[in-house]
């Protein structure tokens, strides 16, 4: 039976962090997955996280199952922060949501859910996009294609490529856009650019599906999620999957959630009853911990602000890193322009490396994607200047 089988390739992303992993020199750098570090290079335990687990604490309670969409504390408290508390959809109940095993799991969900009612649709994705997004629609069995999106020349979007790609789609096309903080490029829309992007969509009746997984990295929370909430006022059939894995930093407990809005109340419980048997064959339920967590940390104002407060202090030291590393950079190598690390969002830059210079930082165990993007939130005060030297050195 497995006589035959091959080897696959490594995860583009996560297969780095195997080699980080068995990479032994001590002084190694991982600028790979999208994980932040605070400036002692520690992944962040939140205080917000700690408290309501210490609440939590104080009152043990049984681990029983919870319902197929997951906990209603925590499925409510979502939907309120990805739509709003008084916006229509939530209103009318127009909106589901359902617990889901990350940022990943949501989409899994949504498309299996998408292939069972539009078998045919075709699937894009930006160009470039999160390395998982092809391979995840790819195995729910569609066609992936890309979209225009980025453009090197520039290290921002191409916009006019990207709009007119959107109007050659055909009717009923699923097409997922990132809502803010794009993986990989770090570059984002206008919210000039995504009023035409939501026009082209609806005119084009295409299937938006926005993938959030950094929401409160780029502007803030409100600001990284309005395209969102704006896509939700116009009544039109949307999917939203969001995460906390980076945002709470909780990236093992597998936080996430799929939303879905409907054109009415009715149709959104017909949605719910069939993405239940999505959920309920492929993994039954989702797990209790860390959906007590967020719901209470999102809906106990201490707390909450707390978390704010939090995800803010990772935003800005992002930004630090950014600046320092653009500073650094000019000193060390005169003739390259890195001012464009500055703009992007989010925790990555498209830093331009090609796959032979982020071959050669790998040889001085500094680990980053093959396509360039580094993780500008593995970045601090002690390792900036041995990965900038060595920047320097493959350019
Ligand atoms: C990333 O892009 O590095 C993260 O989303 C982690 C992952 O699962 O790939």
């Amino acid at each position: 039976l497995f006589g035959a089988i091959d080897m696959a390739p490594r995860d583009p992303i996560l297969g780095i962090t195997e080699a980080f992993n068995a990479d032994t020199n001590p002084a190694k750098i991982n600028l790979g997955v999208g994980v932040y570090y605070d400036d002692n290079g520690k992944v962040p335990l939140l205080q917000c996280v700690q408290k309501a687990e210490a609440k939590l604490m104080e009152q043990p309670a049984p681990r029983t199952y919870l319902p197929i969409e997951g906990l209603a504390a925590y499925d409510k408290a979502v939907q309120e922060l990805v739509f709003g508390a008084d916006s229509a959809v939530i209103q009318e109940k127009r909106a589901i949501t359902v617990q889901a095993l990350g940022g990943t799991g949501a989409l899994k969900l949504g498309a299996d859910f998408l292939k069972r009612f539009s078998p045919n649709s075709e699937v894009w994705i930006s160009d470039p996009s999160w390395e998982n997004h092809r391979a995840l629609f790819e195995s729910a069995g569609f066609v992936v294609n890309n979209y225009t999106y980025y453009d090197a020349a520039t290290h921002g979007v191409n916009f006019e490529g990207m709009l007119a790609a959107l109007k050659d789609m055909p009717q009923g096309a699923i097409v997922v856009l990132h809502a803010c903080c794009h993986n990989p490029t770090g570059a984002d829309l206008s919210q000039d650019q995504w009023t035409q992007v939501i026009d082209a969509v609806i005119a084009g009746g295409l299937v938006p599906f926005l993938d959030m997984a950094y929401q409160g990295f780029g502007a803030g929370i409100a600001e990284d999620g309005a395209v969102v909430r704006r896509f939700a006022e116009k009544g039109i059939p949307l999917l939203v999957s969001n995460s906390f894995s980076k945002s709470f930093s909780l990236y093992g407990e597998r936080a996430g959630a799929l939303s879905i809005v409907a054109t009415s109340a009715e149709e959104a419980a017909r949605v719910l009853s069939q993405l239940k048997r999505v959920i309920r064959t492929n993994y039954s339920n989702p797990p209790t911990h860390t959906a007590k967590v967020v719901a209470m940390v999102l809906s106990t104002p201490e707390l909450r602000q707390l978390w704010e407060e939090e995800l803010a202090g990772m935003r800005v030291r992002i930004k630090e890193m950014r600046n320092l590393m653009v500073e650094k950079l000019k000193e060390k190598a005169p003739g390259h322009d890195f001012e464009f690390v500055r703009e992007q969002v989010g925790m990555f830059s498209y830093s331009g490396l090609t796959k032979e210079q982020v071959g050669k930082l790998r040889e001085q165990s500094i680990y980053a994607v093959d396509t360039g993007r580094i993780c500008v939130a593995a970045l601090n005060s002690t390792n900036l200047d041995r990965v900038v030297d060595a920047v320097a050195k493959v350019l």
